[in-house]
């Protein structure tokens, strides 16, 4: 059961797109207080676990400290972060008592979850305008299902979107990217998609390519596509100043920029120098921005990965004034220049609330601060896209994901997790954060596999690329300046081979269950706990996840592991990929076992009485030859295969 409450007047979302009933007074759980904003409480039992929060960090279990709900372009993404890049305020108390609750609130909330007092979970936001959804039933998932289908079915994307990914921020000409395409395909590992990052632009430009680095763009991506691989260009939120640039001279007819107070077009400075930001919030610039990705689609373009737009500022040139008086001042009136609190306020200049506290959206002819609706604006710009690319082909899928979201987001398109780093917590992190984002509608997403800063290792990105065969999104990318992580890059290739093959090899099954609950509102991805409430050990496991009705997976996170200790919460099928092709498989009793996993092999447990087909390895999706299918699990037991053309949109 659903029930609304509303505070004050709360601004429209759009999260919510089914009628929930409205109740009065205050929720049957915790407590409510409405002055100096909004703050509920609420008693906390020992037992109680809370799920939830989407891309949030630390574990599946929130409890024991705080996140901010406000979208941040912060690439360190250390255990004291409180915010990452989406916002995703649905939460689930699963103990004594049982229910969900969704807070409809754009700009920044916080959740206090036993962090200032052990018992006391407390979610406060400055405002007393939100909607907020209590929803009661029988267990976490059953919430999760219900919630679900309030918020409507999650985006789906294209098959290709199920290969594997390369990318690169320094790939830049023609040259390079058909260098990584043939080391790949001359070496056998499979591949599906090649990321073009934003040295691909016109000085960093939306919706441009640099003619010098690509002589014949169209004939470029055509070629590719003979090769089975396809482009997928980044798209930035802020457009260029610059005259003569179309999309900015567009822009600025049209009055789509966000503006200032005094209805001047605001400024901030990313990688291309000063921008624009399109008012993604109102409904006509939402059209025009969204109407832009044609230009690339007429060039045989089929995906697009959005970024920037929490949106990212690296300076406003009001900051920098402020930083240069400031400096100036402190020039004059010190005798010791403080360096430490100068070095902090420059620091500071990025992302600063004060800039997000000096534009506004046009919305529906009113003027929002953007601070207020400060997280609406990632998800907007994926509406953006998907509804620019709807309206271009409304018959077929493309491939879109973004970097930050809210709920409703889910609708348009995938997330990744963005700058993580090749650090082995990240690898944990990762396989933690996926399916508290299933929980929020989010079922197309995956992290830079091998991580994005930092160098990392061979043995790191072999473990990583285990864990990426089951992300619905599986892509190796990495930072300027980091060591070379293709994965031809590394020796004994053919381990490469292998781990990205078994991939291939599951893609009938990985698909299936993705579409299954993509089309009935379930998760791809599950806590052990979910389908196994009442065991107090499955409760507790944090590195182990469910992957749709038949499996579970317990990767190996650790450097120098001959293998790692598992939980089963029944008897399961230990099932190893081997490198020579062939499958090991033995039965496992229910509870502790250590497993032995060497480097090049790709462990999963199938369920009790359950099996999943598997096919012959393949180097992309459109070789993938379903009558190689096997099935292997349990004998007698029977699998319902979902399958598609894998291209044309579902109704
Ligand atoms: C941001 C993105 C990253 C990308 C880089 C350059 O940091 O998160 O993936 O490579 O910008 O575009």
């Amino acid at each position: 059961m659903i029930k609304k409450y509303t505070y004050g007047t709360p601004f429209k979302t759009d999260t919510i797109i089914e009628s929930v009933d409205t109740a009065a007074g205050t929720p049957l759980f915790g407590s409510i207080t409405l002055t100096d904003g909004f703050c509920l409480t609420y008693k906390m039992a020992k037992e109680d676990i809370v799920y939830g929060l989407g891309q949030a960090n630390r574990g599946i279990n929130k409890r024991g400290f705080i996140y901010d709900s406000e979208c941040t372009d912060i690439p360190t993404h250390t255990e004291e972060q409180r915010s990452f890049y989406g916002a995703h305020n649905f939460i689930i108390l699963d103990g004594n008592e049982h229910f969900g609750m969704y807070f409809d609130y754009p700009g920044k909330l916080t959740f206090d979850i036993g962090y200032t007092c052990q018992d006391t979970l407390t979610v406060s936001c400055d405002e007393t305008d939100l909607d907020l959804y209590v929803i009661t039933g029988d267990s976490s998932y059953d919430i999760v299902k219900q919630f679900r289908k309030i918020i409507g079915r999650s985006y789906i994307p294209p098959k290709f979107a199920f290969g594997f990914g390369q990318s690169r921020w320094g790939y830049k000409t023609q040259k390079d990217f058909e260098e990584v395409v043939t080391k790949y395909r001359e070496n056998h590992i499979p591949i599906d998609m090649l990321y073009m990052d934003i040295d691909y632009m016109e000085d960093y430009k939306d919706f441009t390519i640099n003619n010098d680095n690509f002589p014949d763009f169209d004939s470029f991506v055509k070629d590719m596509k003979t090769k089975n691989i396809h482009l997928i260009p980044i798209i930035d939120a802020g457009v260029k100043i610059e005259d003569g640039y179309d999309i900015y001279e567009e822009g600025k007819k049209g009055s789509y920029f966000c503006k200032r107070e005094d209805g001047t077009d605001f400024e901030a400075a990313v990688w291309p120098g000063l921008t624009h930001f399109p008012d993604v919030l109102n409904e006509d610039a939402r059209a025009w921005f969204g109407s832009k990705y044609e230009k690339l689609v007429k060039k045989g373009i089929d995906g697009f990965w959005n970024d920037m737009c929490e949106p990212a500022i690296f300076y406003t040139p009001e900051g920098v004034e402020e930083y240069k008086e400031y400096l100036q001042k402190e020039l004059l009136t010190c005798e010791v220049f403080p360096p430490f609190d100068a070095k902090t306020k420059a620091a500071e200049l990025a992302n600063s609330p004060k800039d997000y506290s000096r534009f506004y959206h046009n919305v529906d002819g009113t003027m929002v601060r953007h601070d207020k609706v400060h997280n609406l604006y990632g998800m907007n710009m994926t509406r953006a896209a998907f509804e620019g690319l709807q309206k271009t082909e409304p018959e077929k899928r493309f491939l879109l994901f973004s970097r930050s979201s809210f709920i409703g987001a889910h609708r348009y398109g995938g997330v990744w997790t963005g700058d993580n780093a090749s650090w082995w917590s990240h690898l944990l992190l990762n396989l933690k954060m996926m399916p508290s984002l299933n929980m929020c509608g989010f079922l197309y997403t995956g992290a830079d596999l091998g991580g994005f800063g930092s160098h990392t290792t061979r043995e790191l990105l072999l473990r990583w690329l285990a864990l990426g065969v089951f992300t619905p999104l599986m892509r190796n990318h990495a930072a300027i300046g980091t060591r070379e992580q293709e994965c031809y890059q590394f020796e004994h290739v053919e381990d490469f081979r292998h781990v990205i093959g078994v991939r291939y090899r599951l893609i009938p099954y990985i698909y299936s269950e993705f579409m299954k609950a993509a089309l009935s509102d379930d998760m791809y991805c599950r806590p052990l706990a979910f389908d196994f409430p009442n065991d107090s050990m499955a409760r507790q496991v944090e590195d182990q996840l469910l992957i749709g009705k038949e499996i579970m997976i317990a990767p190996v996170y650790t450097q120098n592991a001959a293998g790692r200790y598992v939980y089963l919460p029944e008897e399961m099928k230990f099932i190893k990929f081997q490198p020579d092709g062939s499958i090991s498989e033995e039965i496992l009793e229910k509870g502790h076992h250590y497993i032995d996993v060497a480097l090049n092999e790709v462990p999963l447990f199938i369920r009790k009485d359950k099996c999943i087909p598997i096919v012959d390895a393949a180097e992309c999706i459109d070789d993938i030859d379903l009558s190689t299918k096997k099935m292997i699990g349990y004998e007698l037991a029977e699998y319902d295969l979902y399958d598609d053309d894998g291209i044309s949109m579902i109704p």
